[in-house]
């Protein structure tokens, strides 16, 4: 028995399960030995102490035997559990795809980053505006002419989408302290045009207003902060012309193009090739007046850059309704870190 018993523990157990099954088959309360033990009663006095003695050694044995073969056991299945759950970390990982800015919001992140450098502050407007902020209180009277420049998405006859982010120029205004010094703001984003989507056409686009008031500024200080915008976006080497131009709300007013390609000394100004890209002037007195500022003491420039524009300039993208697609395709092509 015993040498059976010691021989199964040995060989045939492989696993930390298997050994208790055979320990129960030996020492279990059916067991083999515990069997031999329990008929004990049948022998002779003489008998009983010489294989009560046996019986007792046996036990022990074939108990350390066990003991043995389950710390071996445990080891190897320990080992090969290990073995299984190793991670080989030098395989290539797989790439996670990762989101990226839209174009549109690089382009605006960019000059927000350039004009709060400048000391600007960036505010917010709401899309569905007041018709008074979008045209009345910038010099545009419900009856007035220049509405028909841009067409309305009305709501009610009071409530529009804005067509133009210069409504945050009155709200900005209206609600500043001049006695806490200067009033330098931009504000970007989307307006809303009754336009027929084409190539260079969209509905939905949008603009960087920017306004600057305080006592003695000029049209030389807006011409420095677009050039200074122009070289950022498009290279140093880039130049920008002013070229009269009209708006309500700004006398004078101009019109801004950006030279498509690179201006050295020697380059011929009948050469260059101009790109309209953004309207400014200087704040009508009418739109200070309205939001309650004297114009006789404070005056200033206002602009209104167009993103879009910038981007297709900048990428060659020809049709800007790409923007608005949400073309995975397309969008990827502006990855930043690439
Ligand atoms: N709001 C004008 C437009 O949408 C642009 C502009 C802004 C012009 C500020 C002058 C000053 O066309």
């Amino acid at each position: 028995l015993r040498e059976n018993a010691l021989h199964e523990i040995e060989t045939a157990t492989t696993s930390v399960k298997d050994l208790r099954q055979a320990q129960v088959g030996w020492l279990g309360k059916k067991g083999s030995l515990t069997e031999i033990l329990r008929g004990m009663k049948d022998l002779t006095p003489e008998e009983r102490p010489q294989i009560g003695a046996l019986a007792n050694e046996v036990r022990d044995t074939l108990t350390g035997a066990i003991e043995d073969r389950q710390k071996v056991l445990e080891a190897a299945e320990l080992n090969k559990q290990l073995e299984q759950e190793t991670l080989d970390v030098t395989l290539p990982g797989r790439p996670v795809q990762q989101g990226q800015p839209h174009v549109l919001q690089q382009i605006i992140d960019e000059l927000e980053d350039q004009f709060i450098g400048m000391g600007y502050q960036v505010v917010d407007g709401p899309e569905v505006e007041l018709d008074k902020y979008n045209f009345e209180m910038m010099n545009l009277p419900k009856d007035h002419p220049a509405r028909d420049m841009q067409d309305t998405f009305y709501i009610t006859s009071e409530v529009l989408m804005r067509t133009q982010t210069s409504p945050v120029q009155a709200r900005t205004l209206e609600q500043h302290d001049f006695s806490q010094g200067p009033l330098k703001m931009i504000s970007p984003g989307r307006v809303y045009r009754r336009d027929t989507d084409d190539a260079t056409h969209s509905h939905q686009f949008h603009q960087v207003e920017g306004l600057v008031i305080d006592r003695h500024i000029t049209m030389g200080d807006l011409k420095g902060i677009l050039l200074a915008v122009a070289h950022e976006l498009f290279g140093a080497d880039h130049d920008i012309r002013l070229r009269p131009s009209y708006f309500p709300f700004t006398e004078p007013s101009v019109e801004v193009d950006i030279s498509w390609g690179p201006v050295t000394k020697d380059t011929k100004p009948e050469d260059i090739e101009w790109i309209e890209v953004l309207g400014a002037g200087m704040v009508h007195p009418n739109v200070l007046k309205a939001a309650g500022v004297d114009p006789e003491e404070f005056g200033g420039f206002a602009f209104g850059m167009g993103p879009d524009r910038f981007a297709m300039l900048k990428y060659g993208v020809e049709d800007i309704r790409n923007f608005y697609l949400n073309d995975v395709r397309f969008l990827t092509q502006f990855d930043r870190k690439g």
